[in-house]
């Protein structure tokens, strides 16, 4: 990992001053810029001039002319936002800045942070953003039959703290349209296999309270104690919530994931993940997640599950009735890059890390641990993706691989 330096603080002050007309072209803002790769092993990695954007509704949305929010915490303002067209035409969404909201990116670093301070006051980040392409749309990631791979610090993660990375089927444009014409550059669309409901849908008022379902495969959700990878596929509305979930403690491996163990988590680490099809072709039927970390240059296999493989496979009953092929297809056609850093202080993220999950216990989110961990933050890095192969050989070095620790 290298060392951090300059931070840009996308949305510089002046953009801030130019709020835009939700019914304009949006293109004044500046969103920061984070590096990425694509790769093949005969044509090494290339760069991608990607950026980051923040979900929509982190953006100020108001009143055009004054500042009454279109959206409160309380909800929607009914007066401007009586339907769809009169909410696009009465409301401007402002332009956002990142670092407000603890997200600093550099080069090919994006660093969350859940909480931020303004104005001496600690307040609760939360930061959800989104991989933009160079042409104003998401950048589609294609990952069947290929992998992707990136470095991760979560030494700064408690109990009850939950970054990830993960992929969300959105619509590219981000739902561009005469009522959204910032589209993806203002984060809209999401989506997500738990069907949320929200406020706006593919950047318009959700007047019919439709739920925003989609495809989602979450390829690292954790912290310093527990992590593990799960396909959320759908059909139609029908989503699979529980999905195929691959966490390394739950499937019996104490002393695999966590402070000073095999995989050691007080330091950066490099998460691989492998979307392995029949025919091992890009045009196949998805048979198999594969999961494998690097640390000290040294290749790490995944513990290996009841069947003797460290994966989610097709066949595994932990996949539920939809079946990993649903996922594949999803991942074949493309879909948007998320990264987040969120707690649960309701179930104190228990599901994750708690329980048969993970050695944390129910106090992770309260207040006293928070106190004791100020400022959780997640840092990723150097993500890459392409075929089988090609996007983790800068990080070995000539030392054999190390197998899981065998405990089970
Ligand atoms: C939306 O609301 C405005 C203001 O109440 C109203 O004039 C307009 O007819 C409504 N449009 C639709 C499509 O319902
Ligand atoms: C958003 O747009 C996409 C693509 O047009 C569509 O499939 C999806 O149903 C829309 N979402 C909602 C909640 O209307
Ligand atoms: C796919 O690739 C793997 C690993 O290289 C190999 O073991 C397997 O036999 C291949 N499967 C097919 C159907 O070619």
């Amino acid at each position: 990992m290298k060392v951090l330096s300059t931070w840009s603080l996308a949305a510089s002050g002046l953009a801030l001053f130019r709020p835009v007309n939700s019914q304009q072209p949006a293109s004044s803002t500046e969103l920061p810029h984070l590096t990425t790769w694509e790769c093949s092993i005969s044509g090494g990695c290339t760069s991608h001039e990607t950026s980051i954007v923040i979900d929509w509704e982190t953006h100020f949305i108001h009143e055009a002319g004054g500042k009454t929010p279109c959206l409160a915490p309380s909800g929607v303002n009914q007066e401007l936002c009586p339907n769809a067209t009169a909410c696009a035409s009465n409301c401007v969404v402002e332009p956002v800045n990142y670092a407000d909201h603890g997200v600093f990116t550099s080069d090919d670093t994006i660093i969350l942070s859940r909480y931020t301070r303004q104005d001496g006051n600690s307040r609760s980040g939360g930061p959800r953003v989104y991989l933009l392409g160079p042409d104003d749309n998401y950048m589609p990631l294609r990952l069947l039959g290929r992998e992707i791979s990136f470095d991760i610090d979560v030494s700064g993660l408690p109990c009850g703290e939950n970054g990830n990375l993960y992929l969300s089927e959105m619509p590219m444009t981000g739902g561009r349209s005469a009522l959204n014409p910032g589209g993806a550059r203002y984060g809209s669309a999401y989506c997500n296999a738990q069907c949320p409901v929200l406020n706006w849908a593919n950047g318009t008022l959700n007047d019919g309270a439709r739920p925003s379902c989609c495809n989602e495969m979450d390829i690292f959700e954790g912290n310093a104690y527990a992590n593990h990878y799960a396909a959320h596929p759908c059909i139609a509305d029908k989503c699979s919530s529980s999905g195929c979930i691959f966490n390394p403690y739950l499937a019996g491996a104490r002393s695999f994931w966590g402070l000073g163990l095999d995989v050691d988590t007080s330091r950066p680490l490099t998460v691989i993940t492998q979307f392995l099809t029949d025919d091992n072709k890009t045009s196949g039927v998805l048979v198999e997640i594969r999961r494998m970390y690097i640390q000290d240059r040294k290749l790490i296999h995944n513990i290996p599950a009841s069947r003797g493989l460290g994966s989610c496979t097709h066949a595994d009953p932990l996949s539920h009735s939809l079946g990993l092929s649903p996922m594949g297809e999803s991942l074949a056609r493309g879909m948007v890059m998320a990264l987040s850093l969120w707690g649960d202080a309701e179930q104190g993220l228990q599901w994750l890390d708690g329980g048969d999950a993970g050695p944390c216990d129910s106090s992770g989110s309260d207040p006293a641990s928070t106190r004791r961990h100020p400022e959780p933050r997640v840092v990723f890095s150097d993500m890459r993706w392409g075929e089988i192969g090609s996007t983790f050989r800068h990080r070995l070095g000539s030392a054999p691989s190390v197998a899981y620790h065998q405990e089970l």
